[in-house]
């Protein structure tokens, strides 16, 4: 990632810059109020990237109680990725990969051994970003999304720490 980009924790002050971002990059849109839940679940995953005095990325997760993908019938605490974006002229920098290893490490600290998320089978940026991660797909969701497009869940087991390669 290039020196000019920085990443911090999300502030309430940030939630309108966000909610553009999201805007611009995805066909998913949320509510004002669904931010701050994600927010307050999860405070220390919600982390945005910050260039030239304004916001030109963020990552927001939330945790949950589920089965392993990975240890089958293994109850684990998982870390979902919620949503993650890029603003189009910052992207190709590393900024989203920063971006998800800041918010692996913080489900670590909540206690999350997996992580995982929900992905358009057809958002190749996204895919392999993941697998870049060190995600893995685990299933496909079929008509997952509003306008029946599929999804891949893709997770990636914390401990493996694969992220943090270069
Ligand atoms: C997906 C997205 C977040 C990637 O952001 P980014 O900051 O450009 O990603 P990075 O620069 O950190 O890329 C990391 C790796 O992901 C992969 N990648 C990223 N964009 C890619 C693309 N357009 N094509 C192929 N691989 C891509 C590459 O492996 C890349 O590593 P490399 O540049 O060393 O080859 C960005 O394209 C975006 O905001 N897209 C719209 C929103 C979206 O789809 N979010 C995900 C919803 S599930």
């Amino acid at each position: 990632m290039t020196s000019e980009v920085t990443l911090r924790r999300f502030t309430n002050a940030d939630l309108e810059e966000v909610m553009n971002i999201n805007r611009c990059c995805l066909p998913e849109n949320y509510s004002a109020n669904f931010y701050l839940d994600i927010y307050r679940n999860c405070p220390d995953a919600f982390v945005v990237a910050e260039a030239q005095g304004r916001l030109v990325g963020y990552v927001m997760c939330r945790t949950e109680s589920g089965f392993s993908d990975f240890v089958r019938m293994r109850p684990v605490r998982k870390g979902h990725i919620v949503s993650v974006a890029v603003m189009p002229e910052y992207r190709r920098l590393g900024i989203a990969r920063s971006l998800m290893s800041s918010a692996i490490a913080a489900l670590s600290t909540y206690g999350c051994s997996e992580a995982f998320v929900e992905v358009r089978v057809t958002n190749e940026p996204a895919i392999q970003l993941y697998r870049k991660v060190g995600f893995e797909v685990v299933r496909r969701i079929p008509r997952y999304y509003y306008d029946g497009e599929d999804a891949y869940v893709m997770s990636f087991q914390i401990g493996s720490q694969f992220w943090t390669k270069s």
